[in-house]
């Protein structure tokens, strides 16, 4: 009898991008930078930390299952808190969202290469797992309404993208929207809401509180805290209550809990943040396109590289490597011809686009 059913048996498990300390010891260098897996380079926001901090005498007793930060969500976009979910992560809720709402026999149904995260997940459950693909590295959601069938039981959109970094408009998900019934989960993925918000054409979800969507955000990027593991969710009351029943009992931890509490305050860290990440992606793309790179508009942290073959974008990312800087080859996601850089701060994005010099293409 086989151990694991084949859907297991012929998943690759989740690789996160490669660890600063490793870098720096195989190839020798003193100074090691990360431009890989989309984190805030000014560090942890200082009001989670301190809110942390002054939890850790409780720390002796179990947690409330996240109630606190819900209360707190649910006070700040003056929704009710039957109407919010917290997690390890967004990728836990999302990871809850498999678990509470798939069938065998239903499908789920996203662009090419997805975010890698929800790849794994998805396709960890088993279920029929169909793409479409980009159209000019946006999401085709035309495309994506017209291969709804009735087997279709989710469909994932992540606004901001992860990897391309581009969004999709208000008038792209309205027309989207009015064509899928409402017996499908849409789960909108705004894990780099906060980079793109101001953008007028962005369409904010919590505009879009229809009873079949399902949005996610997180305290991983904007808030620097990806090591804390907290994420948060906004629904109808009945697929929060279903997640509810799923999650595990007192996921998020109370150090999870208190950072997001605090990190949801710290307005100051947001708006420096912010800045910086502005400047950083506008130089990102302006010095990569200059050499002839194709760059997608980002409106996220990040932005993705895209060159002629697979050969010269492992070429540049091991290139990047030796000079001691860490970028993401793409090919896990299924865009070996690409990779994503993340932004630094002003003088990292400077080392970055400087170790680039005499490359070009075109
Ligand atoms: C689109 C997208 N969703 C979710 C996540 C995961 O976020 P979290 O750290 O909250 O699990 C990421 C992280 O890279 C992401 O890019």
């Amino acid at each position: 009898m086989p151990l694991v059913p084949p859907y297991i048996e012929s998943l690759r498990p989740y690789e996160a991008g490669r660890g600063i300390e490793e870098v720096r010891r195989e190839f020798g260098l003193t100074r090691v930078i990360k431009l890989a897996s989309n984190e805030n380079p000014l560090g942890p926001s200082p009001m989670a930390l301190e809110r942390m901090r002054r939890s850790v005498n409780t720390l002796n007793l179990y947690p409330n299952g996240g109630l606190d930060l819900r209360s707190e969500l649910a006070r700040q976009y003056d929704v009710r808190v039957e109407n919010v979910i917290a997690g390890s992560g967004s990728e836990g809720i999302m990871s809850n969202i498999i678990r509470a709402f798939l069938c065998d026999e239903d499908e789920v149904l996203t662009t090419e290469s997805a975010f890698i995260g929800f790849q794994v997940l998805a396709k960890s459950r088993g279920v029929a797992y169909r793409t479409v693909p980009y159209k000019d590295w946006h999401y085709d959601l035309e495309a994506l309404a017209r291969q709804v069938n009735e087997r279709t039981k989710i469909i994932y959109l992540a606004n901001p993208n992860n990897p391309t970094g581009t969004i999709f408009t208000r008038m792209e998900f309205d027309r989207f929207y009015a064509h899928v019934p409402e017996r499908v989960l849409i789960i909108l993925d705004e894990a780099y809401f906060d980079y793109a918000k101001d953008n007028p054409r962005y369409p904010d979800s919590m505009h879009y509180r229809y009873d079949n969507v399902i949005t996610l955000r997180t305290f991983s990027k904007v808030y620097g805290l990806a090591g804390v593991r907290i994420g948060y969710g906004f629904a109808h009351e009945e697929l929060i209550a279903n997640l509810l029943k799923v999650k595990l009992p007192f996921e998020p931890s109370t150090l999870a809990q208190a950072a997001g509490i605090g990190a949801l305050a710290d307005k100051e860290f947001l708006h420096r943040s912010l800045e910086l990440n502005t400047r950083g992606i506008r130089f990102l793309t302006e010095s990569l396109r200059a050499k002839g790179f194709e760059v997608p508009p980002s409106d996220a942290n990040f932005v993705m590289a895209v060159f002629p073959d697979e050969q010269e974008a492992r070429r540049i990312t091991d290139q990047l490597l030796r000079k001691g800087i860490i970028v993401r080859h793409l090919t896990a996601f299924g865009l070996p011809q690409a990779i994503r850089i993340s932004t630094g701060t002003d003088e990292e994005n400077q080392l970055l686009v400087d170790a680039l010099a005499g490359e070009s293409t075109g």
